[in-house]
């Protein structure tokens, strides 16, 4: 969603912050603006659209000095457009904002300061914060910020500049990540780190309510309170290539070849001597005998990899196990005990709906166990517990790696439960795990061969719409699969249970209409090739999902796509890979942006 960078230094600003920007684009937004001071004035311009749009509107002379915030917006209040675009200034324009989140009183502010003369440009909640600070500024920027931040309410990650304070950036969050950095030019601020990395690897995560003043010698940090602090420091040990496409035309295309690595990284050192080793679990051996529910909630890709493992956690540990979209959770009344554990799974680890089912389960007593790729998200710091799941930063809008970190994790899970409860003996676990290990070098088989996913991806020409059918497992991996599609290509493709078909959805069935059939399993197969039958009689395109060796679906099938022989349960993870590539080549086909598909965000950090 949004994305905040700013620099204050030696430097000239924009540049850094147009690179920023660029750095920030994967997250998904709708228009995009820098402020600059000159030595004189806030400088502002801003564009609906591309950052490009904005680097095209930007004159060699605009926007020339050395302190600067810049923000990608995704439009929430107000639609996307020039006047809504941050940055955001006061009456003066001698105060520039940028802000990520959503100010959830900006209607009672808007009219107070409305009441005391203040005239506002835009529909945004933003501008408010502008007014503000301007309204309490008394030649003190950090304390204006400080009262104004105490009359807001939701969640924000703002910084400030004014031009009666040159070189100083003010800082401040609640519930919206903020990252904060030096190097020997300057400091740096950004909403995530990707925007800052080349800069400086050691970067301070401010905290809720924290505040932070930038300026050219380095930053100064406070409490709620005002009084000086000193954060802790953390370094960013992910490898700079990651926000780089390294030679792939797309970061998914590039992210799904680095699925392999993730598979061998999430696993490495998770099996000593003869055990499955989640240190990170808060939770003893004899705590986690007496779990007897557990709750997996996450939002799209997170949620899908959770009820993959429902599936595991119910086989191997014979422990109930629900499976919620976060932001259904926290408005129902679940049924939580003492002994329930609570997973939440985010790649981001900033979803806000995950978040406040987070708080909410642990409210009602939950031990949360977190599943997160971002290190020192706030799924981490607010969580019991947290597993990383060592897919490094995932720059494309569409999860794959992070989704095959996910189901690696939670396997493990499963797998420590089937062990503490007793239902799994030593041989089967080394066993499992070793097959799971496996996965790796399977995934590499897929990606070398994908000339049948090209093929199958020609069935797509000229459809809007598709099925992804399977059962049990392969069901659910349909539902990932699907979701890819609609994504990227935006090409309507639903889910279902292949016995479902016939309970409503084969009325849609037209000649050409693709079947996508993930039909590698062993106890349904019989019966999925039955309603792969009952498709391609109405006239479907096939396209299989199958297992190498399996000559009997090319009766059915059109297309058939081999995947190596493997173990029901681990089968989502393989399965996946195809499903990812094929999405990626149908979106490629139709001219689509596969990295930044429309309307979306790659993290959603509103509710
Ligand atoms: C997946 O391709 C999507 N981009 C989306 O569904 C995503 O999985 C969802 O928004 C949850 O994000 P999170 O894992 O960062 O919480």
């Amino acid at each position: 969603m949004c994305g905040i960078v700013g620099y204050t230094g030696s430097q000239q600003a924009k540049g850094i912050l147009i690179d920023g920007l660029q750095h920030l684009e994967y997250r998904g937004y709708d228009s995009a603006g820098i402020a600059v001071f000159d030595g004189k004035d806030i400088e502002v311009v801003r564009r609906q659209g591309k950052v490009a749009e904005l680097v095209a509107a930007l004159g060699e002379s605009d926007c020339t000095g050395t302190c600067g915030i810049g923000h990608t917006r995704w439009a929430t209040h107000g639609a996307p457009s020039e006047r809504n675009a941050h940055p955001h200034t006061s009456c003066s324009d001698n105060i520039a904002v940028v802000h990520n989140g959503i100010i959830e009183n900006f209607n009672e502010l808007r009219e107070d300061l409305t009441l005391k003369g203040h005239t506002f440009s835009s529909d945004t909640d933003t501008e408010v914060v502008a007014h503000l600070v301007e309204d309490l500024y008394r030649g003190d920027l950090l304390q204006a910020v400080q009262e104004a931040s105490s009359m807001l309410v939701g969640a924000y990650g703002i910084a400030v500049m004014c031009a009666e304070e040159p070189g100083k950036i003010v800082i401040t969050r609640k519930d919206s990540p903020i990252v904060i950095g030096s190097d020997e030019t300057g400091s740096y601020v950004a909403s995530d780190i990707v925007a800052i990395v080349r800069a400086t690897r050691d970067v301070v995560i401010l905290e809720d309510n924290q505040f932070a003043v930038a300026t050219p010698d380095g930053v100064t940090y406070f409490n709620r309170l005002g009084k000086p602090i000193e954060p802790e420091v953390t370094h960013v040990d992910w490898d700079i290539d990651v926000a780089e496409r390294g030679g792939y035309p797309d970061f998914m295309l590039k992210e799904i070849h680095e699925q392999p690595r993730v598979v061998r990284d999430t696993l490495a050192g998770r099996m000593s001597g003869q055990e499955i080793v989640i240190d990170e679990l808060s939770l003893t051996r004899q705590e986690l005998n007496f779990v007897d529910r557990v709750y997996i909630i996450g939002c799209g890709t997170s949620y899908h990899a959770g009820l993959i493992a429902k599936n595991l956690i119910e086989t191997w540990a014979r422990i109930p196990t629900e499976v919620e979209v976060a932001s259904e959770f926290r408005y129902r009344n679940p049924i939580i005990t003492p002994t329930t554990l609570v997973v939440a799974v985010s790649q981001s680890g900033e979803t806000a709906d995950t978040l406040a089912a987070i708080r909410d389960a642990r409210i009602r007593g939950a031990k949360v166990f977190g599943i997160t790729n971002v290190i020192g998200s706030p799924v981490a710091r607010e969580s019991d517990g947290v597993i990383y799941t060592k897919a490094n930063k995932e720059i494309a809008v569409a999860s794959t790696k992070s989704f095959i970190g996910q189901v690696v994790s939670l396997t493990l899970m499963a797998l420590m439960l089937g062990r503490v409860k007793g239902k799994l003996n030593l041989a089967q676990t080394r066993l499992l795990f070793a097959e799971l290990a496996d996965t790796a070098e399977q995934i590499e088989d897929i990606l070398q061969n994908t000339e049948a996913i090209e093929e199958a991806a020609r069935l797509f020409e000229g459809k809007s719409s598709a099925f992804y059918i399977g059962r049990d497992l392969a069901s659910i991996t349909c539902h990932e699969g699907a979701l890819k599609m609609k994504e990227i290509s935006y090409v309507h493709a639903e889910a279902y249970p292949a016995g479902e078909m016939k309970h409503g959805p084969i009325a849609l069935i037209e000649q050409g209409f693709p079947v996508v059939a993930v039909a590698t399993q062993s106890p349904t197969y019989d019966k999925t090739i039955s309603n792969l039958e009952e498709s391609k009689t109405r006239g479907a395109a096939i396209i299989a999902i199958a297992t190498e060796g399996d000559t009997d679906i090319q009766k059915v099938a059109d297309q058939v796509i081999y995947i190596p022989r493997v173990r029901d349960s681990f089968m989502p993870i393989t399965a996946s890979v195809p499903l990812q590539l094929l999405a990626r080549a149908v979106a490629v086909n139709r001219g689509c942006d596969v990295d930044q598909p429309r309307n979306l965000a790659k993290s959603v950090t509103v509710e």
